[in-house]
């Protein structure tokens, strides 16, 4: 593994998003230099003041706002990421990232994201959706295309139903993605 390998950690609109910041801190502490990219919705589940501070960097999340120099930071953090992480990954973003719908800053970087870079997804919705023939045929299409996937696992939903549909475990996600760090390097 690089000695500090460039891990984007996308999260998303689910109500598992508070758990992405312990993502964010573990892998921070294991020596990643992680890129945190916010969809807008998911910032209706947690700020972005945790992200920054323990990822110690700027946190993307808006495309339009947040230039700082002349390249745009999709394309910068898309070229230098050695993994992007999304976790977690909705419904929504997951039939965005099969279809090449590239409408906010998180999208547009796994639609940027380099050839070398792997993709992990980490998805948790309600059981139905993730069960609905349209999400079951966004992750054969994004598996098709290389994307690995870990989880979701099943147990009792925040939406009240019993089912598939939890995120993964924070420490077997983080597992994972050093895993695929080391496989890349
Ligand atoms: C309380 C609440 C919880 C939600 N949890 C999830 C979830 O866990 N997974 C999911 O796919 N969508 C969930 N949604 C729906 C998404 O927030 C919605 O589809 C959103 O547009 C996703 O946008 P994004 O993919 O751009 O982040 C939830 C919505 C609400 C109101």
């Amino acid at each position: 593994m690089n000695s500090n390998p460039v891990v984007i950690l996308g999260v998303t609109g689910s109500i598992a998003a508070h758990k992405a910041v312990d993502v964010a801190s573990q892998l921070t502490k294991q020596g990643c230099a992680v890129r945190v990219a916010m969809t807008p919705d998911a910032q209706r589940f947690v700020t972005a003041l945790p992200f920054k501070t323990l990822s110690r960097h700027r946190v993307v999340t808006e495309l339009f706002d947040e230039q700082e120099d002349w390249k745009p930071v999709h394309i910068e953090w898309a070229d230098e990421a050695q993994l992007m992480l999304i976790a977690p990954a909705s419904a929504n973003t997951l039939a965005k990232l099969a279809h090449g719908i590239a409408d906010n800053a998180l999208t547009c970087m796994a639609l940027a994201l380099n050839s070398k870079a792997k993709l992990l997804l980490a998805p948790a919705m309600n059981g139905k959706m993730w069960l609905h023939p349209a999400t079951r045929q966004n992750v054969s299409l994004l598996r098709e295309r290389g994307a690995e996937f870990i989880g979701p696992e099943e147990g009792s939903l925040a939406c009240g139903y019993e089912g598939v549909g939890r995120l993964w475990p924070v420490e077997a996600i983080v597992n994972q993605a050093l895993k695929l760090l080391h496989k890349t390097n």
